[in-house]
């Protein structure tokens, strides 16, 4: 619901338990007044009589006030906007008009001097309490370019507090999404990428708690996240009175984002917020909940339990040999198979064959059809890995097209992983590309595609394009187009992101891809940390887990029972990477129970409400809870028991204190109110245990 103000110059935004506020001055400056729970128009009239602080020594009266501090005038907050031409630096806003259109408020405004107008965007949706924000940014001119170097998509700023504390998601390939949190302290404070990629080094997600007070379930949260997959950047900010503001937006600080030339149109990705009373665990909450209904497609739809090649088989795949791995697939109840890297072109190692998408004619001589056909008569769906961003200079395509890749002519290319990025900004690139996916999801009956990228931007040369800067950005918009272009020609295929693990996980490809690789590290230990994060701002529906082989020769060598390693993979969508033909009856056998049993929970892991319980690597045990209408699932983890030591029950979530609940497991009975104060015992023991526990509201009393 947007309200207005009687004078038109405030707006109040209401979700379902918050509220955003903000105000026109007499002299056109767009003033934050409120973020935090709902309030009313009354409230927001007193919010508004409130007056800025005068200018104080040599300190800036706007401050920390600004819905979107921009560069240019008595300003020395982070600036969202920065923007020149020959003969103008910095810009000036005069207010046009506001538009409320159901869900959405737009406010315009104009500089006449830099010829520019920019849109502020803000939707709270029904039901909702993420807000949405965005900005265009247009060359209203006749003539002459602008040249735009940042143009953030907001800036959030936060109440005056004594202190606040910051929680992000930092690491690295095989370590993603590990939550740190750390005291904010004057200065400002930036993680981003400079990579081309979203990057696993940061995942596009801040949270920010008052004086560091709160926990998993209670307590203010402020939280955003950025729907971007490309460089990007969130400054967090604390200013010399105190105040902190948060700004963020695609694009790194020196590469120049994007030249206007009269007439066009900037915007920029959303940039989202989400105020929560109700801790960490809430603000996930209110994040996922809006991901299942507004950002994912096909949310309602659950996904398959897959089987990927790659750990198992590596470069080497054939025909036979992956029929052998889908039949044993099929046989513990996957229902999707995906043949990973290799079986296209001259793809025998990382080394060659990356841009030629036919399969490779000795591993598949009549092509990919008869084994998804194969594939289908076991029942299953099929999918295939590609990496259509890439190039090897060993390559067909590289041979004939040497000028599409980026490149900065004169200097050596950097190769990571023997490959070279093509250059998605020029369009002949970009339409080539496409339709060789096309093409190829055309050859042969696909459903699934693995979508890839494995290595970051280092040359970003475009030898003739008089603004090659513009290339980071238009490379992801390439990208988006081609994916939306892709489902829209094959909407029945399902697309998963992938970039050597989780280094292209954001709000921006989970608006068209169905789920993410989360990462490449499959031991199931590690993963819990690793999920633990990615579940701050993502749901389960997205989290791609497999279970692979143990020891876990991919990463750490870790020694876990089948048990662990599917409890833990289970707590997203389930997956398996083992080498199957190797795998013994007797874990085969096991292996079909437990996929049953997670095809049982899917439905509620899926889509239900995520309680986080202790933290994965503390002493005790831990365990993911999800709760959708009468149905709860516990999957709960022992990492390493102290002799001597009980661990404690799991004190559960989201339950009803006066309903009973039976265990469909154990036959047992359990009153929920003893559920939450008193706890389930686990009976985990051991190092690396792990247990699943299905409840059932029978009764309520
Ligand atoms: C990186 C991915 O994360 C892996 O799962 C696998 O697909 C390889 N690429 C294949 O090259």
């Amino acid at each position: 619901m947007i309200e207005t103000g009687n004078d038109g110059r405030t707006w109040l935004l209401t979700g379902r338990t918050s509220s955003y506020a903000l105000r026109l001055t007499d002299a056109d400056e767009l003033l934050h007044l409120h973020w935090g729970p709902r309030i009313t128009p009354a409230d927001v009239a007193e919010l508004a009589t409130i007056p800025l602080p005068g200018e104080r020594g040599f300190e800036s009266r706007l401050d920390g006030h600004e819905e979107y501090p921009v560069e240019g005038g008595p300003r020395f907050a982070e600036p969202a906007l920065i923007v020149r031409s020959e003969t103008v630096r910095g810009t000036e806003w005069t207010f046009g008009d506001a538009v409320v259109d159901g869900d959405e408020l737009r406010l315009g405004f104009r500089d006449d001097l830099a010829g520019l107008s920019l849109v502020l965007h803000y939707r709270l949706r029904e039901g909702h309490d993420v807000l949405e924000r965005w900005t265009d940014l247009t060359h209203t001119g006749r003539d002459g370019t602008l040249e735009v170097l940042r143009a953030d998509s907001a800036t959030w700023s936060l109440p005056l507090r004594d202190s606040w504390r910051l929680s992000q998601l930092h690491g690295r390939w095989g370590a993603e999404s590990v939550l740190v949190r750390s005291a904010v302290t004057y200065g400002g404070k930036t993680i981003g990428s400079r990579r081309g990629h979203t990057g696993h080094q940061h995942l596009p997600w801040v949270a920010l708690d008052p004086e560091g007070s709160a926990t998993e379930e209670h307590g203010e949260v402020f939280s955003c996240a950025l729907a971007w997959s490309g460089s990007w950047r969130i400054a967090t900010r604390q200013l010399p009175g105190g105040r902190v503001q948060i700004t963020g937006g695609c694009g790194h600080d020196d590469t120049g984002l994007v030249l206007l030339g009269p007439g066009d149109t900037f915007t920029t990705p959303v940039f989202a917020g989400v105020w929560s009373a109700e801790g960490f665990g809430g603000a996930s909450a209110a994040w996922h909940r809006w991901q299942l209904e507004h950002v994912v497609p096909r949310a309602d739809q659950d996904r398959p339990v897959l089987y990927n090649s790659w750990e198992a088989t590596g470069f080497d795949v054939g025909e036979a040999q992956q029929r052998a791995l889908a039949e044993r697939a099929a046989a513990i109840g996957a229902e999707l198979f995906v043949v990973d890297d290799g079986w296209f072109g001259t793809r025998t190692s990382d080394r060659s064959g990356l841009g030629d998408w036919t399969p490779n004619p000795d591993r598949f001589p009549d092509g990919l059809a008869p084994l998804a056909t194969a594939v289908h008569e076991l029942g299953m769906r099929f999918g295939i890995w590609v990496e259509p961003e890439m190039v090897n200079p060993d390559s067909d395509l590289y041979r004939r097209h040497p000028e599409w890749v980026q490149h900065v002519p004169g200097r050596v290319p950097a190769q990571f992983r023997n490959q070279l990025v093509l250059n998605l900004a020029r369009e002949d690139v970009a339409s080539y590309v496409e339709d060789q996916v096309h093409r190829l999801l055309e050859s042969a009956p696909i459903d699934y595609v693995k979508w890839d990228f494995n290595r970051c931007f280092t040359d970003p040369g475009w030898p003739g394009e008089p603004y090659p800067q513009r290339l980071w950005v238009d490379h992801v918009r390439a990208l988006y187009g081609i994916l939306d272009r892709l489902r829209a020609a094959h909407p029945e295929v399902a697309f998963e992101a992938c970039s050597g693990g989780g280094g292209r996980v954001d709000l921006g490809i989970l608006s068209r891809t169905d789920q993410v690789w989360t990462s490449d590290n499959t031991d199931p230990a590690d993963r819990l940390a690793i999920q633990y994060g990615f579940s701050q701002l993502h749901p389960a529906r997205v989290m791609a887990a497999w279970v692979t082989d143990s020891p876990n020769h991919q990463m750490n060598g870790r020694v876990s029972s089948l048990r662990f390693r599917f409890v833990s993979a289970m707590a997203g969508v389930l997956g398996v990477g083992g080498h199957l033909t190797r795998w013994s009856e007797e874990d085969l056998a096991e292996a079909r129970r437990w996929i049953d049993l997670y095809k049982s929970v899917r439905p509620v892991v899926q889509r239900g409400r995520l309680y986080r319980i202790g933290q994965p690597d503390g002493p005790g045990v831990s365990a993911v809870q999800y709760v959708l209408g009468d149905e709860t699932v516990v999957l709960a983890f022992l990492r390493s028991q102290r002799f001597g030591e009980e661990p404690a029950p799991l004190r559960l979530r989201g339950l009803d204190p006066g309903a009973t609940y039976v265990c469909r497991d154990s036959g047992r009975e359990h009153r929920g109110a003893v559920l939450a104060h008193h706890g389930l015992r686990t009976g985990l023991r051991g190092d690396l245990d792990a247990a699943v526990f299905r409840l059932r509201r029978a009764r309520t009393d």
